[in-house]
């Protein structure tokens, strides 16, 4: 029997909790961002999958310049966003489904978004980030690290998480045909957490070649 979608009960929960998690939410990824940026023109566009409030990723991007598209499944999350950030465009969706045109951004951020849908959907959530990347573009996406599916408790509600391992994970990327630039565990407790950089090459055997150490990961 197909188990039911979580997607409804992962919209109420950051309908209920946005206020709390934009108080509490910390820049740690900055450097990161900054370093995925680097070499972006002013006037790019960049897709912020899963924005939540805007703050701080969003915000930052906007700030440099760029052509941000946010969008999220949770209403409480782009009413915060929409305050913070008013020429922020935003469209309520959810990434599985939602109609963006292909090749439409040069980068597109999936920060802690990825992990709240059900991991049987993560080929075709990764074909799709895929498609609306113009040739050339580049996705940072964060995973959870660990062959894990089921509901944690967060901020006093239960919340649906699920990932594959890590290889798996980078498989279904490749798969997509996005080509794995690096990928990187950022949790000192251990845990996972994984951030991933990629990009969608120009042509085959033409793309941007893979810089850095080859991903070294866990299986
Ligand atoms: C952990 S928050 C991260 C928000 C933001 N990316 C950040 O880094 O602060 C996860 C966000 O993903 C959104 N989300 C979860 N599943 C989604 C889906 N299938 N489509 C669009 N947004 C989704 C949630 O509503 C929530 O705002």
């Amino acid at each position: 029997m197909p188990r039911p979608d979580p997607a409804r009960s992962v919209a109420a929960a950051y309908d209920a909790l946005a206020p709390r998690y934009a108080r509490a939410r910390r820049f740690r990824e900055r450097g990161r961002l900054d370093a995925f940026l680097e070499g972006l023109p002013r006037g790019a566009a960049v897709l912020d999958a899963g924005c939540g409030s805007g703050v701080p990723v969003a915000r930052h991007l906007v700030r440099r310049g760029l052509a941000v598209t946010g969008v999220d499944l949770s209403a409480g999350q782009l009413a915060l966003a929409a305050e913070r950030l008013p020429g922020l465009r935003t469209i309520r969706g959810d990434l599985r489904r939602v109609a963006l045109p292909a090749a439409g951004f040069q980068a597109i951020v999936a920060w802690d978004v990825a992990f709240h849908v059900p991991r049987a959907g993560h080929a075709a959530l990764f074909r799709r980030l895929a498609r609306w990347l113009a040739p050339g573009g580049r996705l940072v996406l964060t995973l959870g690290g660990s062959a894990f599916e089921g509901w944690l408790p967060m901020g006093g509600r239960r919340l649906f998480f699920s990932g594959h391992a890590p290889r798996h994970a980078l498989r279904l990327l490749r798969g997509a045909g996005l080509e794995v630039v690096s990928c990187d565990e950022d949790d000192a407790s251990g845990r996972g957490h994984l951030v991933v950089l990629a990009v969608r090459p120009v042509a085959r055997g033409v793309g941007p070649r893979p810089v850095g150490r080859r991903p070294g990961l866990r299986g």
